[in-house]
């Protein structure tokens, strides 16, 4: 579906591109050609704002990452190999000449120098920067592709070429966070739940999330840990292939991408703009949010900085595609044709995971019964239900691709399965398949060619 999209927008940008040449032989071949008519020069410009939004925009969110955390002074003394460490990306087409510097160890990377000046040339995927005249940050914004975006390391690991809507697996988001000096509103807002909470536990509780990992819900519901005392965080997702789903999210209920889109620019980055959602009035599921009345956030207009990026950015994000696997490279061509019966056949994923969008059309959500696991996560959604997550591109983290090796896999909300093969023993195991052995590694082989 969402690539007959993409065949659609390519067929005619090719159909214009011919009509124009056709009308007008001094073309060459170098120079664009921008698309005439309404709906695809429309289709055009959303695309390029909404990626200049999920890129560059921090739709004002310095006052709070910069002005009230100062985690600018925190990025001030960090090395280009600790940012690194951390799990942040660097674009390698924003570079420019230091790209060959970098190569030929002409940078010092343990000089935390550098690091502002790929800010300043905004080379750090998700991090943007105000800087002062002695070329240290005055404040720092983050956006979405911080936490949605990777790179190639065509240069290096963590420095290539910009994958927009790849999930950062390696990013400590926790640990970036836990580095600002002042913690004092997280703190505050967590007092709401948990009277009794300092900056110290806070920290604890940012650096126990890990690379991946990173709690949407933590400052709605106060819900740090699991009952079983693990961090209540969940995988970051990718955001790619995701036109044609309904609901997001691991956990159900929440809404669609725009409605997502929107509670993230407001309520978790924490930039100006606005936000209506009555069900955070419900003080028994969120205490935080309801009461600090975060389902009803409201600027003015000229201060709005989120609204009216909206429908830009909804629409790129639903243009991302899911990377495509290579038969005989990602997966066994043979072996997943006989997986594909078993998909639909025996093991019956289709009836959740539909063919060909992978996941239901419609309301694509299930209790925690009917997917025999426990109900923690699900209970801390709207809908107390897991989101049927979508399967395109799971080659790209069953192989490691662009992430550290500790890092790959994980798979399910909160990475429980280390790789497919254990997704598929345990569904076998909970929904009583009777899968043998060799129709489990076909149905792996299959995943991998979605
Ligand atoms: C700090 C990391 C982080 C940042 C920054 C971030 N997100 Fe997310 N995003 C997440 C996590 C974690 C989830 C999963 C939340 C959940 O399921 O509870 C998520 C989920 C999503 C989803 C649903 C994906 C799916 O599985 O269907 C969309 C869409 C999304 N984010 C868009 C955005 C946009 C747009 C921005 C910028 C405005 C953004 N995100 C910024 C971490 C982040
Ligand atoms: C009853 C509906 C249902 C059925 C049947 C089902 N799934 Fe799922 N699947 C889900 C839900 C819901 C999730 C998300 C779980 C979570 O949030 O942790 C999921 C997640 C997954 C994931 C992890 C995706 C990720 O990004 O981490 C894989 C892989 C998967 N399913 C494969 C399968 C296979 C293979 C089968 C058949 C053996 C199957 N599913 C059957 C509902 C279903």
């Amino acid at each position: 579906m969402k690539r007959h999209d993409v065949i659609l927008t390519v067929a005619v940008a090719v159909l214009g591109i011919a009509v124009v040449l056709s009308a007008s032989n001094q073309l060459t071949n170098n120079q664009l050609v921008k698309p005439t008519q309404p709906v695809e020069v429309r289709a055009m410009d959303m695309l390029e704002e909404g990626r200049q939004t999920f890129r560059f925009d921090t739709f004002g969110d310095e006052t709070f990452w910069g002005d009230t955390l100062r985690l600018h002074e925190a990025i001030n003394g960090l090395t280009p190999n600790q940012a690194l460490a951390l799990g942040l990306k660097v674009d390698v087409e924003a570079l420019g000449g230091l790209a060959n510097d970098i190569q030929q160890g002409k940078v010092n990377l343990d000089d935390p120098a550098a690091t502002r000046v790929l800010i300043q040339r905004q080379a750090v995927l998700g991090v943007v920067g105000q800087f002062n005249a002695d070329g240290t940050l005055r404040t720092v914004g983050l956006t979405c592709a911080l936490c949605h975006s990777t790179v190639n390391n065509s240069l290096a690991a963590g420095i290539g070429q910009r994958l927009d809507g790849w999930a950062n697996r390696d990013l400590n988001v926790g640990g970036i966070v836990a580095a600002a000096p002042n913690l004092d509103p997280i703190v505050g807002l967590l007092r709401i739940a948990i009277p009794t909470i300092d900056a110290a536990t806070v920290r604890a509780v940012l650096n126990s999330w890990g690379p991946g990992k990173y709690d949407a819900e933590l400052l709605f519901d106060g819900k740090a840990f699991t009952p079983d005392g693990k961090p209540a965080a969940t995988m970051l997702p990718n955001a790619y292939g995701l036109s044609g789903h309904n609901l997001h999210t691991w956990t159900g209920g929440w809404g669609t991408v725009s409605y997502w889109n929107a509670l993230v620019g407001v309520l978790l980055l924490r930039g100006n703009g606005t936000f209506f959602d009555p069900r955070m009035d419900n003080a028994a599921q969120f205490p935080i949010a309801a009461a600090a009345r975060l389902g009803h956030v409201s600027v003015p207009p000229d201060q709005d900085r989120v609204t009216g990026k909206l429908p830009a950015l909804h629409f790129y994000q639903l243009a991302l595609p899911a990377p495509r696997p290579t038969a005989g490279v990602d997966f066994n061509a043979d072996a997943a044709a006989r997986g594909a019966t078993v998909f639909t056949g025996k093991a019956d994923c289709n009836r959740c995971h539909r063919t060909p969008l992978w996941t239901e059309p419609g309301w694509n959500a299930h209790t925690p019964a009917e997917m025999k696991i426990e109900s923690f996560q699900a209970d801390r959604s709207p809908d107390h239900t897991y989101r049927t997550m979508g399967l395109a591109g799971l080659f790209v983290r069953e192989r490691g691709l662009f992430m550290r090796a500790e890092n790959k896999g994980r798979f399910y909300h909160d990475g429980r399965f280390a790789t497919l093969r254990d997704v598929v023993a345990s569904y076998n195991q909970r929904f009583g398949l009777l899968l043998t052995v060799p129709e489990q590694l076909d149905l792996v082989e299959y995943l991998k060619s979605l």
